[in-house]
């Protein structure tokens, strides 16, 4: 379950919602912080400014009463504000005390008060255990003249930081909720994610086993998964028919054997059982069971030469091969054949003069396949050419008969081991000639028509030494 994708994901979703959660809080608060925090400064400020002007307004209007202005101030404005209040500065006449040392310079540590200029600052009054944020404003009787004292107003800083801890507070309870939310609807959602998954996982043990009619869910539009059920689909019909053509392939396989064998018995039993005794009889025997063992002896290496080529156990060499030499050599050797047949046999090697890295010996086999079929097939007095030509990177070899032809439906088919219709064929010729073909980094096309005759053609890329 820990382990499981389904879970991680979520996991890892959750963690990234945390994560950016928690971010956002601390720059949120952060944010607040400074916005009450300059908000704060800035009401103390106004608060500031209007206060002093009232108790400068107050004073001077006592002190030309005679009243002693500065306390009477001050019991006003502790009235008028609520606010605790706080004086620090001079005498406002010199000689005469009044209650304006409320606060003593002292108490405020090395802030420096400016003469024209609220200041700003953090403190913690003497006796007290309360840290406040205050802001100071000169006092002065006459505008211009030298200020008599500071009046200082100031807020809790605890009052502050209760605002922004109340809204962090909240933000974490509203983060904690989304997440749980988050949580339940992205477990519902991964599974939607994960089935796909796991119904792969379950299809793959069952092919695994053998079972390719296995059920693959089909995909939910076009997203990673699906493409990977799409792609498993294809790979385990592939796999599916590679098992149907090598049960077929065996199947034959044994079945061709069993043709020549059977009739390899048959006549080793009847010279044993004396059923043939003449001298000629037993010579005939002797015949069929020799062209039958040849016959055998050819299709093992045959079958032997196409599983290699098909399991891709095949060594191809890389050597210089004249192509122009390669198909003299092919020629000559059906050259007796023609003669005696009386097939016009023709060699036409448009002057090219094509050299390639290639296998010479695998060339030549495909060649030979292709001349070996065009002779087979082609009437006595009927038309055979072989062909070079070069080109576009790559040359040419044509063999052209006038053989029956090959039927649409049958020219794919005969690339197909075992297909024959020749007596003494194995039906593994083509399949080898194109398996070669293909090892060698070329391929076999086919034109045919039927009733005039066929075209194979083995087109091998030029690669230069
Ligand atoms: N030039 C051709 N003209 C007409 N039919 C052809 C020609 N070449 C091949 N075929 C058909 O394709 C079949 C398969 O050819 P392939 O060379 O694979 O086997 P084969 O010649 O019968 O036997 P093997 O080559 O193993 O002795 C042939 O039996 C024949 O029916
Ligand atoms: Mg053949």
């Amino acid at each position: 379950m820990l382990g499981t994708l389904r879970f991680r994901l979520t996991a890892l979703f959750l963690a990234a919602v945390l994560v950016f959660g928690l971010v956002s809080i601390a720059l949120a608060v952060r944010f607040f912080r400074d916005v009450t925090h300059s908000q704060s400064v800035r009401e103390l400020e106004l608060e500031a400014a209007g206060l002093a002007d009232l108790y400068a307004e107050s004073a001077l209007r006592s002190s030309d009463e005679g009243a002693k202005a500065p306390e009477f101030a001050a019991e006003n404005l502790e009235k008028a504000t609520g606010d605790e209040l706080f004086y620090v500065g001079a005498s406002l006449f010199p000689g005469q005390r009044f209650g304006l040392e409320r606060l003593p310079r002292s108490a405020l540590g090395d802030v420096a008060l400016e003469r024209d200029r609220l200041v700003t600052f953090e403190f913690t009054p003497p006796g007290d255990a309360v840290r406040l944020l205050a802001v100071a404003h000169p006092v002065r009787l006459v505008r211009g003249t030298e200020p008599f004292g500071w009046l200082i107003v100031a807020k809790p800083v605890a009052e502050l930081r209760q605002e922004w801890v109340t809204l962090a507070e909240r933000l974490a309870l509203a983060l904690a909720a989304g997440i749980a939310l988050a949580a339940v609807l992205f477990w519902w959602l991964s599974r939607r994610l994960t089935e796909p998954v796991l119904a792969l996982t379950r299809a793959t043990q069952d092919v695994a086993a053998g079972r390719y009619d296995v059920e693959i869910p089909p995909g939910r539009g076009s997203d990673e998964i699906s493409l990977l059920a799409e792609r498993f689909r294809g790979m385990v019909e592939q796999l599916s028919e590679a098992e149907r053509l090598k049960r077929s392939f065996l199947m034959s396989v044994s079945h061709e054997l069993r043709t020549p064998l059977t009739a390899i018995r048959g006549h080793v039993e009847a010279l044993r059982e004396g059923v043939v005794s003449d001298p000629e009889q037993v010579r005939g025997s002797l015949d069929v069971i020799a062209a039958e063992t040849d016959r055998l002896e050819r299709l093992v290496g045959d079958v032997l030469d196409l599983a290699k080529l098909q399991a891709h156990r095949f060594t191809v060499r890389h050597e210089e091969v004249d192509m122009a030499r390669l198909l003299d050599h092919a020629y000559g050797a059906f050259a007796e054949e023609a003669r005696r047949r009386e097939i016009d046999y023709q060699l036409a090697a448009d002057g090219a003069q094509p050299v390639i890295v290639s296998d010479g010996d695998r060339v030549l086999q495909v060649i030979s396949n292709l001349l070996s079929n065009a002779f087979r097939w082609t009437p006595d007095g009927g038309r055979i050419e072989l062909q070079l030509g070069a080109g576009n990177g790559s040359v040419r070899v044509d063999v052209v008969d006038s053989g029956p032809g090959i039927a649409p439906a049958e020219r794919e088919r005969i690339f197909h081991p075992f297909i024959s219709q020749d007596l003494n064929g194995t039906g593994l010729g083509l399949p080898i000639a194109r398996e070669l073909a293909l090892a060698l980094g070329g391929s076999i096309e086919l034109e045919s028509e039927q009733g005039r005759g066929s075209r194979f053609r083995l087109v091998l890329p030029v690669v230069r030494a």
